[in-house]
């Protein structure tokens, strides 16, 4: 049985953008931006793919496309997450996803984190400000640290400046979940 699998991503510097193009390249799916989103389109699709970043701790945009996604008569929605993180594992990651996602959505919607960069080239105004300032309060807490982990130094030296960390295989989880989630319609 066919899959069809709409992704839409949500791309203020690119790395979401990229990495959907990387998905788009290992899979058959429609690309759409999330500006285009509707209930209606989505309802052409077995499936949903969300691609968007982390904005100060939440998932910029997922509650309009949850939304749309429950109106739509879609089956299956699936998420994933850039970030500047370049963790893909441990407290802080799970932390993020049960501060934005309620327990009945981590059980029901798979979520996916890939690590991106920063670039504050491509940037807004008010989110270079936001990060500028994020990151002097990270630096600081940081210094008064009495022992520095190997990743507090790697998050001081990589905050105020732009650095890209995407790479082709952190869409793997993603790619081998869809293959799996193929193989059990056929
Ligand atoms: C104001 C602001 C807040 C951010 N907050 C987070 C965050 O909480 N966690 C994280 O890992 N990355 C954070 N980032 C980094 C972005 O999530 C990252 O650069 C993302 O890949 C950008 O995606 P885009 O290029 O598709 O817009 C933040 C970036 C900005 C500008």
């Amino acid at each position: 049985m066919e899959n069809k699998i709409i992704l839409i991503y949500k791309s203020s510097t690119g790395f979401t953008k990229k990495y959907a193009e990387m998905i788009a390249k290992e899979i058959d799916c429609t690309l759409a931006d999330y500006k285009t989103a509707s209930s209606e389109t989505m309802s052409d699709y077995d499936t949903v793919i969300f691609g968007t970043r982390a904005h100060a701790g939440r998932i910029d945009g997922y509650k309009k496309i949850r939304e749309l996604f429950q109106k739509s008569t879609s089956g299956k929605f699936v998420l994933f997450v850039t970030g500047a993180s370049p963790d893909t594992a441990g407290d802080t990651l799970e932390a993020f996803w049960s501060q934005n996602l309620s327990a009945e959505e981590l059980a029901e919607i798979p979520h996916f984190y890939m690590p991106a960069g920063l670039c504050y080239e491509k940037m807004s105004l008010p989110d270079k400000l936001m990060m500028k300032m994020a990151a002097a309060v990270m630096k600081r807490s940081i210094k008064k640290k009495p022992d520095k982990t190997e990743q507090d130094l790697a998050v001081e030296r990589m905050i105020s400046s732009s650095y890209d960390i995407s790479d082709k295989t952190y869409i793997k989880p993603l790619l081998s979940f869809l293959k799996k989630t193929n193989a059990d319609c056929s």
